[in-house]
């Protein structure tokens, strides 16, 4: 395909070149966040993995470093974590940063046993840079489990041990170890509770507050199965004993981390400062990340988001917001607009700067939320639409005419998620980069991220409204990781 830089993202990571799939070892550590990512570095669509590598002092200026991890005779280099092993468990040094990450093996192999993914390590003692695969691999033998990967590890506190949530085809597996090398298994979780699908992936599990009390959360990657088709990411909440993982509920309604069709795989860092709990995902879907019209590149990142819990009424939601440090990178000129009748059509282009940035942050917030579509569009009549739908109580993206989609028919197509929220004024945050668009409503209660390819950029933004929409507050700032 011939190369497309106006649909290089920004302020979120992509590789220079070549494949990206999943995040993998997102680990924090000497003021560094590190960012390792499904790699292959030969092709543009999946194919042998390695760990590629990209490093940040604060999670929006990505610099990428050299391959991590390559494949080995063991297998190639599937999903995984990091650790800091401040207690020097592992025996591999006093702070050493150690990788859990899934060998998987030759597919000969996989059609006679299912043993072909078992769990490995790998450790660094320069902070990170280079990487010396442990020679006891794997620590965590399949026993003849068809889909057996994508290890997430923490410390656990309570138990004084290291657990491992381990997506195990239909379920979480957890396992505990006192030094990363030996694992023990404690409990099996969720075969006949939540969304089913497809097969479950790159979960992770965390503490976070509400009510003044700690909850669980543990996120459950499928594919397919999501809420608008393909990848996605679920949630549970409950407790977690050290051993075993209770929902709070005994049948808990399926709920999503985000409800657009481009944000999977997504898991949190660990040992992040300030007791913040940041996570980020891939940006993208299973039925068509392989035919994405970028080049030399396939696939980027989305924004780190802050995770918190937050009550509505009996239910609790993960709610999501966009990392503080994405604030770094407005340009001047913002513009801040109120009270904005919407009578039919409200075109705002020529109150903002032009032409219009395809790399910029929206704040709109109304005291009475009612049916809206906030319309980007260009000449060619190609229009993406942003809204809320008052009947469904569902915020919507639809990217149906947003630009050509013949690379994959699962592509085009209007895509709502519900509203959480229960206040009649709403706010929506939108965060644009090129080809993708972030939705944060009511405070991230509903998150959507979806991406787009227009033919050429978009050059006006109207809000349409038949009910009489009053925008209290518009926002509007151009993002760049540089000075202009
Ligand atoms: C999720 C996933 C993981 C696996 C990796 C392989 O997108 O399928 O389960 O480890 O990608 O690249």
């Amino acid at each position: 395909p011939p190369a497309t830089p106006q649909y290089r993202p920004s302020y979120h990571f992509s590789p220079a070149r070549m494949w990206m799939n999943d995040p993998n070892g997102m680990v924090y550590v000497n003021g560094t966040y590190h960012l390792f990512f499904q790699h292959y570095p030969d092709a543009m669509v999946w194919g042998p993995m390695h760990w590629g590598h990209a490093t940040s002092q604060d999670l929006v200026h990505w610099q990428e470093q050299p391959i991590a991890l390559y494949p080995d005779k063991l297998g190639w280099i599937f999903s995984g974590s990091a650790v800091v092993d401040k207690d020097n468990t592992a025996g591999f040094g006093k702070n050493a940063l150690v990788a859990i990450f899934t060998h998987h093996n030759d597919p000969e192999e996989k059609k006679k046993t299912n043993k072909h993914q078992y769990q490995s390590l790998a450790y660094s003692l320069d902070g990170g840079q280079t990487w010396t695969k442990y020679a006891g691999n794997p620590v965590l033998p399949n026993p003849g489990i068809q889909d057996f990967r994508d290890p997430k590890v923490s410390w656990n506190a309570a138990a004084k041990k290291w657990i491992m949530t381990l997506a195990t085809k239909d379920r979480i597996t957890f396992f505990s170890s006192p030094n990363l090398k030996q694992w023990t298994k404690e409990s099996e979780f969720g075969a006949k509770l939540g969304a089913h699908g497809g097969v479950w992936e790159c979960p992770d599990l965390f503490p976070l507050t509400v009510d003044g009390k700690t909850k669980w959360v543990l996120l459950v990657s499928i594919n397919p199965g999501g809420p608008n088709g393909g990848s996605a990411t679920q949630y549970f909440l409950g407790q977690f004993d050290g051993k075993k993982f209770t929902p709070d509920q005994a049948a808990p309604p399926t709920k999503w981390v985000d409800y657009g069709t481009d944000n999977y795989a997504g898991v949190t860092w660990n040992n992040a400062p300030n007791g913040r709990r940041l996570f980020l995902g891939w940006m993208s879907n299973w039925e068509y990340a392989n035919q994405v019209p970028t080049s030399p590149w396939r696939n980027a990142m989305t924004v780190p988001r802050e995770l918190a819990l937050q009550r509505v009424g009996k239910e609790v939601y993960l709610t999501s917001r966009p990392a503080q440090e994405v604030a770094q990178l407005m340009q001047p000129g913002a513009v801040h607009l109120t009270g904005l009748p919407v009578k039919t059509e409200l075109d705002l282009t020529t109150r903002l700067p032009q032409p219009l940035s395809d790399k910029m942050r929206l704040e709109l917030s109304t005291a009475q939320l009612t049916d809206f579509s906030l319309v980007l569009g260009n000449k060619r009549g190609e229009e993406l639409l942003i809204g809320y739908d008052k009947k469904a109580n569902q915020y919507f993206v639809d990217r149906t005419k947003a630009g050509p989609s013949g690379f994959s028919a699962k592509f085009a197509g209007r895509h709502p998620a519900p509203r959480r929220a229960t206040t009649a004024g709403a706010d929506l945050t939108l965060l644009f980069d090129a080809t993708s668009v972030e939705l944060f409503a009511d405070g991230g209660l509903t998150t959507m991220t979806e991406l787009f390819f227009p033919s050429e950029p978009y050059t006006t933004l109207k809000l349409r409204s038949s009910a009489g929409l009053v925008i209290s507050e518009f926002d509007y700032a151009k993002l760049a990781p540089d000075a202009n």
